[in-house]
This record gives structure tokens, sequence and C-alpha cells, in this order.
């Protein structure tokens, strides 16, 4: 296990609640921090940008009375995904205030990491860095980053398309560091699965939605429950880069499932519908999600799967 400091005692499970755009919000991030696994969210959910420090302010005040009323609880850190690529405008507005806060985790993606890496380290906080290939972990690894988040196939968001068991293996040839594994982890069954795989942590979006906490249309969350696998399409038609959509969300936008499907969708107008806001995505763990319900019984599900999970022999063991 490469759990960093940070997270030693302070975790009921080995789990990051991902950062998810126009989905996560401070509710659900303190809720998922109380619970004990990592709350995160995407810097760009906050609009206008000075919304940032709110929710910064909000974030950190509130669980760190809850630490100190509850110390006997694993309280966890929360964490800001900032997107470092040149082209993203607010980014020297944002980094000002992760510096402000001190933000414990960053977690970088789209770009080269090793700016904002020197800046996180000087307060003590971590970076982790979001990867699709081996080939950029170890540019990121080059870069000074803490830890690696691998997104592979089936993911929700922009997945990869690589396969997990292969990636993480491949990664663990040349990273001993922490190792969190995202695509379509949905129950302690997967958490177990990424840790035998020889990841640390699971790194879980879709099933999050699902929750009370999560601020998305009770549609989306209604939707998630009633889709499976054959509901979702990973196509780039929306935004240009490929990302794993829930079909009906795509029907309801007022768009022809069938000619959007077909040979004939390059001509298709998609009219005003707005990817994450109208068109919705999730991951190829959709078909778990039979319930929407609150983060405290999500996690203590998630506890009560892992512990089966753990507690069931290998082969040859007895
Ligand atoms: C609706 C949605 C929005 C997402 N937005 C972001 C984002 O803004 N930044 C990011 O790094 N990842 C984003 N992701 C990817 C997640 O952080 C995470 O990698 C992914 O959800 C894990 O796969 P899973 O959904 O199958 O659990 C998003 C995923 C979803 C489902």
């Amino acid at each position: 296990m490469a759990l960093p400091d940070l997270f030693k005692g302070r975790l009921s499970l080995p789990v990051i609640c991902a950062p998810m755009f126009l989905v996560s919000s401070p509710r659900l991030v303190i809720n998922a921090c109380k619970n004990g696994i990592v709350g995160t969210f995407p810097a760009l959910n906050t609009r206008p940008q000075s919304l940032l420090d709110d929710w910064l302010s909000e974030i950190s005040l509130e669980l760190k009375a809850y630490a100190q009323a509850h110390p006997e609880l694993p309280v966890a850190p929360f964490g800001v995904n900032q997107v470092v690529h040149p082209s993203n405008s607010r980014l020297e507005a944002d980094r000002a205030l992760l510096k402000k806060h001190e933000v414990p985790l960053v977690i970088t993606s789209q770009g080269d990491p090793s700016e904002i890496v020197k800046e996180v380290h000087e307060w003590g906080g971590l970076v982790f860095h979001d990867v699709i290939y081996a080939a950029h972990a170890r540019k990121a690894i080059a870069a000074g980053v803490d830890g690696l988040i691998i997104v592979t196939a089936g993911a929700g968001g922009h997945g990869g398309t690589t396969n997990p068991i292969a990636l993480v293996r491949e990664i663990r040839t040349f990273w001993e560091g922490p190792l969190a594994l995202a695509g379509a982890i949905n129950d302690g069954y997967g958490i177990r699965a990424a840790e035998v795989l020889g990841a640390d942590m699971a790194y879980m979006g879709t099933r999050f939605i699902a929750t009370e906490e999560a601020e998305v249309d009770p549609v989306y969350k209604q939707m998630l429950v009633e889709s499976n696998l054959k509901d979702l399409i990973y196509t780039d038609a929306f935004t240009g880069v490929h990302c794993n959509y829930l079909l009906p969300s795509i029907a309801r936008a007022g768009i022809d499932l069938e000619r959007f499907q077909g040979k004939n969708a390059v001509d298709l107008d998609l009219g005003d519908s707005n990817a994450w806001k109208d068109i919705w995505s999730a991951g190829h763990g959709v078909s778990g999600i039979d319930a929407v319900m609150s983060v405290e019984a999500l996690v203590n599900q998630l506890k009560e799967e892992y512990a089966n999970a753990v507690s069931k022999p290998a082969f040859g063991a007895g």
C-alpha cells in the first residue's frame, strides 16, 4: 500500500469521490469527507471564478468544525480538480485561491503539472495527476506528482479506452507511489478488486451522482437507476472528445436516436443540446445503480460490500 500520510487514519474506505463537472458541489464534497472518503470538485464548477473562494471557505470551515466535534471519526481531506492546460484562462486566479486555502489535494488534468506541484508542496499539499496512458504517467512522475489517477475504459466523463487490468499492471512496473483507479467502480467489490490489482484507492464518479447530495436534475438520478450498459454511447459528437453518455438523455434532448446511432449522423442537427447540462454522462457501472441514497447510506453499503469481498477466500486458501 502506498497511501500518502495525508490520508492515514482519515479514511473509512480507500475511495475518492471523483470530481464531476456540473455535479460536484460543496454539499457532496463535505458529506463524502464526513463519511471518510475523499470529496473533490472541479474548480470549473464555480462560476463566476470568485465563487471558488466561497466554496473553499465553506468546505474547509465545515470539515474543520466537524473533525473537532468528532475526533473519534475519520474525516477525509478534500481535493480540487484543476485543469492545468494553458488554454484554461482562469488557471492563475484559481491557483491563487488554492494557495490561499492550502487545499490538501490538487487533482491536475490536461497538461503539465510541474509548476503547480512546486506551489502545492510549499503548503504540504499533494498533487495527483489524471492519466489514461502509461506514457502520460511517466511524464507526470517526471513532473514530480505525488500520485496518479488512472482513468480506464468504461469510466464516466472522458473515460479512457484501456483495460484497467492491463494499465494498472503496466504502470506498476515503474511506479510504486500512490495510485487510484477509475472506471466503472461501483461497489465495495470493485474497490477491493482495484486493491488486488495493485491500486491503492478507487476513484468513483458515476455512483455518486445517484446520491441525495449530488445537486443535479432528479431526472438524471432516476435515469441512472433505470439505465443499463446498453443505454450508453461512447461518442465525440457533442464536444469533439469521446465521452460515455446516457442515450435516454440524448433522446430527452429531442435528438432522433435512430439517426444519431446510424451512419447518417454526420448531418444530424444536434440543435442547442448542451453536453453535460442536458446530455448526461455515466460510466459502465451504471447497471449496478439501483437506488438513489444519501452519501452516508452509500458509504455504509460500500463498507459492507468491501468487507464481504475482503473475507472471500482466495483460490486454494480453503
Ligand atoms: C458527469 C461527469 C462529469 C465529470 N467531470 C469531470 C471533470 O470535470 N474533471 C475530471 O477530471 N473528471 C471528470 N469526470 C470523470 C470523473 O472524475 C471520474 O474519472 C469518473 O467518473 C470515474 O469513472 P466512473 O464514473 O465510472 O466511476 C466526470 C465524470 C462524470 C460522470
